[in-house]
């Protein structure tokens, strides 16, 4: 059963929304900035833009801003022990610490955020200078994570104050990376129905579509999930828990290698699949694989696609379709050194859900990946 758009009325509930455009930028708070920031480059094909540190006169930390299309990552390092970026790389390994909302009233999304509840992780700044006007604050989510509401309409310098311009000192080689799609968090067991009720209640957002154990189970582990959406729907959040199983969840084993709830996975579009993947198998970046037999069923399952499945098998594309359209997608291994972040690069073709039809090949694979690190 399909239970899209179940909870629309919840934003006409009485929660007004808190106007979001869209995702700004990810930060991931990361054990060495420099050499994340090359992997991006390299593998991902993202150009370095900004950069601050000690010679912009940062003591604290290093941030390298990483840009792809629209998709903005910042790789950020402590330069001394005692702060909450070393705590954060000790705690969790590399990951997200923030994702960023951009908005057109930072003072007033912010402050909407904390008259409902959101916990401060830090106060609004605003910072005018010869670049313009800046506005940057930031409240808890799940976990150590945190959302950012940043508001740069009239800004016009390199990244955020406090970073310098950087031309081509890492220029990496794009592969068609265009816009994040969703980003997705992983909350403790019986913990998403609470950050559900926490993204209504603070943001007036809704839940866009669920899944139930029947949707996403194997054999050995199941979970569930909840999307949260803004109503434009630039902002697309689905939030998994694990579910009892015979064996350990894929989310459970996250949890206990990132010792918290947190983001699992960024999706970011492509216009053209088969190229993007092509280019970033060659470059090393390692994929999940399905059996072949995956392929043997396919047009069965979605009918005739305008993509050669041979093609599409050698590189391990899945495919789903749904009533208005289908889309591709795969879905790397973890990029960091715990079994945590991974990235799943999508194409769609007029499908706006999430490739339910995979889920079970999917789980299959995380499974056998699980297996060989010894957690199933
Ligand atoms: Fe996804």
């Amino acid at each position: 059963m399909v239970k899209e758009i179940v909870e629309r009325q919840a934003a006409a509930s009485g929660v007004e929304e808190i106007q979001v455009d869209g995702f700004d930028h990810v930060e991931f708070y990361v054990g060495n900035a420099l050499q994340a920031s090359y992997y991006y480059s390299r593998g991902f094909g993202f150009d370095l833009v900004a950069y601050k540190g000690l010679e912009t006169g940062d003591r604290e930390q290093v941030s390298y801003v990483m840009k792809q299309g629209s998709v903005q990552m910042v790789l950020t390092g402590a330069l001394t022990p005692e702060s909450e970026i070393a705590d954060h790389a000790h705690k969790h390994g590399d990951g997200v610490k923030a994702i960023g909302f951009r908005v057109r009233d930072a003072k007033k999304a912010f402050e909407t955020a904390i008259e409902r509840g959101a916990r401060v992780h830090k106060e609004l700044e605003e910072h005018e200078d010869e670049n313009g006007r800046f506005l940057c604050g930031s409240v808890y989510t799940y976990g150590d994570t945190i959302h950012k509401f940043i508001e740069r309409q009239d800004y016009n310098g390199p990244f955020a104050p406090g970073f310098k311009s950087v031309e081509k000192k890492c220029e990496g080689t794009p592969v068609g990376l265009m816009s994040i799609d969703h980003i997705v968090g992983n909350v403790e067991v019986e913990k998403m129905e609470y950050w559900v009720d926490y993204y209504k209640k603070v943001f007036g957002f809704y839940v866009y579509q669920y899944f139930d154990k029947d949707d996403i189970s194997t054999q050995y582990s199941a979970l569930v999930s909840k999307v949260m959406a803004n109503k434009s729907g630039t902002i697309k959040m689905p939030i998994n828990e694990p579910s009892e199983g015979l064996r350990k969840s894929q989310i459970q084993e996250y949890l206990d290698y990132y010792t918290a709830g947190g983001v699992q996975h960024i999706a970011i579009t492509t216009r053209d699949i088969i190229k993007t993947v092509g280019e970033l198998h060659k470059r090393g970046v390692e994929f999940l694989t399905v059996p072949q037999s995956y392929y043997d069923s396919l047009t069965e399952r979605v009918g005739e696609i305008d993509e050669d499945i041979e093609e599409l098998a050698k590189l391990g594309i899945l495919v789903d379709r749904e009533s208005g359209g289908y889309l591709l997608q795969i879905f790397t291994k973890p990029v960091e050194d715990r079994p945590t972040l991974f990235f799943e690069i999508i194409q769609r073709k007029g499908a706006k859900g999430f490739g339910k039809g995979n889920f079970q090949a999917l789980f299959e694979s995380i499974e056998r990946e699980q297996a060989v690190r010894g957690n199933l």
